[in-house]
């Protein structure tokens, strides 16, 4: 169990890499500045999940695009548990009303930041636990 280390150095803005990570998939992409302006944008009160739902940070935090990316000067970087927060499936990516990514088993359409904007999920995509430890690897766990 424990941690893994990936190499990011490959992904330039727009694309994504999906890892396994205790047996979960996890979603590692490097945001274009549009797909984070879009994200930006979003009031919160037109959020159906308000929570940041990222392990890095405050458990109350607001789903801000900043709270939910990997944080000041890395913003365009998103690491999330691929896992729908309805019954588990693996969304995929670039996909739904939002951009984001979108679920085809029930129809869940989540946003740029991973956040349930429409459909059965509940909650958005959950945030593991995550750093950078260099510029171009993030460990994860
Ligand atoms: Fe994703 Fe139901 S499992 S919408």
């Amino acid at each position: 169990l424990g941690s893994i280390e990936v190499d990011v150095s490959a992904l330039e803005p727009g694309m994504s890499l999906i890892v396994k990570w205790r047996g979960k998939p996890v979603f590692i992409r490097n945001r274009t500045d549009k797909e984070v302006e879009e994200a930006k944008a979003v009031a919160l009160a037109d959020l159906k999940d308000p929570v940041a739902r990222n392990a890095n940070g405050d458990a109350a935090a607001e789903a801000t695009d900043l709270a939910r990316s990997a944080g000041e000067g890395k913003e365009n970087w998103l690491v999330m548990i691929g896992v729908c927060t309805h019954l588990g499936c693996v969304p995929l990516g670039q996909a739904g009303d939002f951009g984001g990514w979108f679920c085809p088993c029930h129809g869940s359409h989540y946003d740029t930041a991973g956040r349930i904007r429409k459909g059965p999920a509940p909650q958005n995509l959950p945030v593991p636990t995550f750093a950078f430890v260099s510029d171009t690897v993030i460990k994860i766990g």
